[in-house]
């Protein structure tokens, strides 16, 4: 294991964030430095213009927070990545990926000379009833797009990995072992089922932070811009604004609860006696005030907003992120963290 200091960065369709974490120890990470800026149009989906504006957001974002690593995990959006869990029989992890190279095509929605794949077993059961290999394939041309806009930027991509793999490693409690994350940036909200740690059922949904801003938009006839300020300010207090703010959110948030329930159930269905008993949510969405409680009813189960600076050491007075802005950055927090 390397001790070495290493940048998670997330690049959110809104937001990117940077995240630069020492390891100190089993678990424990120092957080060193942290920053984010806004994600300029297009993003790392846009056209060759938009990529050069993300390398000189991340630039600034390397100068601003002083970071001194050049190694970056770097993460990739959960809805363009395909993740399957496949069932092997029992095997070595390299016997795994040749006997999946034949069967990669069947799996994913793009042609395998297109695509850029990866494994990782995740379960085996040694009494002789095979094993569960998840399989994560994403499009050649998103992982060279990523990987260039980060050497322009003068640094240097050493691994790739979902939103929600890097989520449950820093957000999800240790203690539970099933559980579900929801990470609600801007565009998509993200559901995973996490076992013992390990992410093994992931979707997406495109309803997130914009929608509730374009609810509150056209029921309280507000300008963009202040329907973000009173959706970032008030949140679901049920008393802001004559109630009128909870009632123009409420309804886009039913629309995500009643997705993460579904999905909760369809893996319960799929693997009886199991139960899930926690909803970690992550995300710029999840620092909204209230959050957390009006899910929970909706959903039937305890939701907890995640709290991934639980597992860093902090220099006393550190302001790079408060604990009320740990979900914004549990992305770039669990990049940063993973071993290479
Ligand atoms: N303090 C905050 N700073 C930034 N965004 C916030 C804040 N509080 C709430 N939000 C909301 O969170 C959303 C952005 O969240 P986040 O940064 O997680 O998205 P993203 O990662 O860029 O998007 P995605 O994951 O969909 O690509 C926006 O809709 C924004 O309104
Ligand atoms: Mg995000």
């Amino acid at each position: 294991m390397s001790d070495l200091p290493k940048i998670g960065l997330d690049l959110g369709s809104a937001t990117i964030k940077l995240v630069e974490l020492a390891p100190a120890g089993k678990n424990r990470w120092r957080l060193l430095t942290a920053a984010s800026a806004g994600t300029p149009a297009g993003g790392i989906s846009g056209g060759q213009g938009d990529l050069l504006a993300v390398a000189a957001t991340i630039s600034k974002l390397v100068k601003e927070s002083g970071a001194k690593s050049r190694k970056v995990i770097a993460s990739l959006p959960e809805e363009q990545v395909s993740s399957h869990v496949v069932e092997m029989p029992l095997m070595s992890e390299e016997e795994a990926k040749q006997a999946l190279q034949w069967q990669v095509e069947q799996y994913i929605p793009i042609p395998e000379e297109k695509a850029v794949w990866s494994h990782q077993i995740i379960r085996k059961d040694t009494a002789g009833g095979g094993m569960e290999v998840l399989l994560v394939a994403a499009a050649k041309g998103l992982v060279n797009g990523i990987v260039g806009v980060v050497e322009r930027a003068g640094l240097e991509v050493v691994a790739l990995e979902t939103e929600l793999m890097a989520t449950a490693r820093s957000e999800v409690p240790e203690g539970y072992p099933l559980s579900l994350v929801v990470d609600v940036g801007a565009k998509s909200s993200d559901i995973g089922v996490v076992k013992n740690g390990q992410l093994v059922f992931s979707r997406t949904v495109p309803t997130a932070g914009e929608a509730f801003t374009r609810a509150i938009e056209s029921s309280l006839g507000l300008d963009r811009a202040q329907a973000e300020q009173y959706k970032i300010t008030y949140g679901f207090a049920a008393d802001k604004l004559g109630g009128k703010l909870m009632a123009a959110m409420k309804p886009v948030l039913s629309v995500i609860g009643a997705e993460v329930k579904k999905t909760g159930e369809f893996y319960v269905s799929k693997h009886p006696g199991e139960i899930i008993k926690l909803v970690t949510l992550s995300g710029g969405m999840a620092v909204l005030p209230e959050v957390s409680g009006l899910l929970s009813g909706m959903v039937g189960m305890e939701v907890a907003v995640g709290s991934p600076l639980s597992k860093l050491i902090l220099d006393k007075n550190q302001k790079k992120i408060t604990p009320a802005d740990g979900p914004f950055y549990g992305v770039a927090i669990g990049l940063a963290m993973r071993e290479i």
